[in-house]
């Protein structure tokens, strides 16, 4: 057997191998991995393999089967929470001038902001609307399949030394006021305004496998698809069409796009840059 081929049979085996383990986790905690993309499922796998200070896959298998503190460490590392508040500033300049004129007709808003992570896109969005005078008359539904990162959320609280960077995307994103206006600088970090979170509803819910909860005149979902494999996020693209309202608005982030899903005819374009979306069928 050559080398190369000696190779291959390897990682065929981790395959097989990390099939088997998506499977087992499945079944044993109901968090359903198997359709995430595979090459960076599969670095995060062998990252913990090692940090477990095990050998191989199935090994870490055997080690989430009776540990379900592992499986806590796991669900952190394949539900990669990196965010920001006013992430992408320019999105938000382009949400408040081409979204917010068509959320002004409405008398009630439902928003679910999916893929909430700790929560600084939710409450970035929760600034807005509150600066548009749109917030009273509005409910966020911000979900994520992390209990965690859903509690964390809760408490809105953000470390001080990200403030800086924040207030710089937060004007850069169309924000007229002072960014301090908005937290009490703490021991602990910036407590934003507890009334941020009146209208915002933190929930557990999982895009792989859980259904449409409601009506929404908004659903922003931004850079959470791009891990998961076409299958899924053609699953997940259903699930938004069916759960938004006709003339809703789908947002994504800059690496995704609704080209090439089978909804795409479905949807005019808002804003091709900011990946703004408004359904039309
Ligand atoms: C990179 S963060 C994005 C946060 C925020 N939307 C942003 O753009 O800054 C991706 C989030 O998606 C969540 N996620 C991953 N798989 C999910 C699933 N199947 N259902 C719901 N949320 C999921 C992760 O837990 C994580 O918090």
């Amino acid at each position: 057997m050559t080398p190369a081929t000696a190779g291959g049979s390897d990682a065929e085996r981790e395959s097989i191998e990390i099939d088997l383990l998506l499977e087992a986790v499945y079944r044993r905690y109901g968090f359903d991995f198997r359709e995430y993309a595979r090459a960076s499922l599969r670095r995060r796998l062998q990252r913990r393999v090692a940090l477990e200070g095990l050998r191989s896959v199935s090994g870490l298998q055997e080690r989430l089967l009776h540990d379900p503190a592992c499986m806590e460490r796991l669900l952190l590392d394949l539900s990669i929470n990196v965010t920001a508040m006013f992430r992408d500033p320019t999105f938000f300049r382009a949400f408040r001038s081409k979204v917010v004129p068509l959320l002004r007709t409405y008398p009630f808003i439902r928003i679910w902001s999916a893929g909430c992570s700790t929560g600084e896109e939710t409450y970035s969005l929760a600034i807005l609307l509150h600066e548009e005078g749109l917030y009273e008359r509005t409910r966020i539904y911000a979900t994520d399949i992390n209990e965690a990162v859903l509690h964390q959320a809760s408490q809105a609280l953000f470390p001080l030394e990200k403030m800086q960077e924040y207030t710089e995307n937060y004007l850069a994103g169309g924000g007229t006021r002072a960014f301090s206006e908005y937290y009490t600088a703490a021991y602990e970090g910036a407590q934003f305004d507890r009334s941020l979170a009146d209208n915002i509803v933190f929930a557990r819910h999982n895009l792989a496998t859980d259904r449409s909860f409601n009506e929404f005149q908004v659903i922003i979902c931004r850079n959470v698809m791009i891990y998961f494999d076409t299958p899924l996020q053609n699953r997940v693209h259903e699930l938004f069409y069916e759960s938004l309202l006709r003339l809703g608005v789908l947002a994504l982030g800059p690496k995704e796009s609704l080209a090439f899903t089978p909804h795409v005819d479905e949807y005019e374009v808002l804003d091709l840059h900011e990946k703004l979306y408004r359904k039309v069928k």
